[in-house]
């Protein structure tokens, strides 16, 4: 089913498929890395998790009209996707203040932001993904600026959709982190994953955090908190 190996990243590995030219397997990991890869863990099953967690969740924004590279979850671990060149931008939405932002800004921890706030950063691990403004993006990436207006009002489109869904489990969507590829076809669409491991998902009711940053802050039980967003996305579809 997967030919070579294209790529390894921190939490999958990229095969092309076996007998397709522009077809990829993706491999979700058991890793988990925190600060930029200064925090290293493994869990058992997380692989699992995230590729039943953004199969769900890019089935789901299929069917709300959203173009995505994904195809179809292959096995536990796998999914097919489209092969896309991943543009090297990470698009973040923000809805309410934590994270890097209340640290950078000096913004109030929950402070809500309506409109949302969109960010980018460079996808550059040596440089530890900075934040970028327009004009670095459209100099240090092959999108032009018409491309670049869309794929951040794709973002914005993607955090009402995925809003709506996670409020309807319970669980309030504080920020994510988007990626977007181009086709061999040229149109750029959404790739890479959406997960726990990419959102922050707070318990409507007790706030609680039920994403990575449980990992990150040592504060939880990631394997425990992904089981619970896998199941609540599973009562709903
Ligand atoms: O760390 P920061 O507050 O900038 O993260 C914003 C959002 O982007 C969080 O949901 C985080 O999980 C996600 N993110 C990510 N990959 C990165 C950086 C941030 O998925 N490399």
């Amino acid at each position: 089913m997967k030919a070579e190996l294209l790529y390894e990243g921190k939490a999958k590995k990229v095969y092309r498929r076996e007998g397709t030219t522009d077809q990829l397997v993706l491999s979700y990991k058991n890793d988990a890395t925190a600060f930029n890869g200064k925090r290293k863990a493994s869990f058992e099953g997380k692989g699992r998790l995230n590729n039943e967690i953004s199969s769900r969740i890019f089935t789901f924004l299929h069917k709300q009209g959203i173009e995505t590279h994904f195809i179809e979850r292959l096995n536990e671990t796998e999914q097919i996707v489209r092969q896309t060149e991943i543009v090297p931008l990470e698009v973040v939405v923000r809805n309410l203040a934590t994270g890097s932002i209340t640290q950078r800004l000096g913004i109030e921890e929950k402070t809500l932001f309506a409109p949302p706030i969109v960010e980018l950063f460079y996808k550059d691990d040596d440089l530890n993904d900075p934040l970028i403004n327009d004009q670095h993006a459209l100099f240090l990436s092959s999108v032009t600026e018409q491309e670049l207006r869309e794929i951040k009002e794709e973002a914005l489109k993607i955090n009402g959709v995925l809003t709506d869904l996670f409020q309807s489990i319970n669980l309030r969507l504080v920020d994510f982190k988007l990626e977007f590829g181009r086709l061999a076809c040229g149109s750029i669409v959404l790739s890479d994953e959406i997960s726990p491991d990419t959102c922050r998902l707070w318990d409507l009711n007790t706030e609680e955090k039920m994403d990575k940053d449980v990992f990150r802050q040592g504060t939880g039980d990631l394997l425990e908190v992904y089981n619970v967003i896998l199941q609540r996305l599973e009562d709903i579809s």
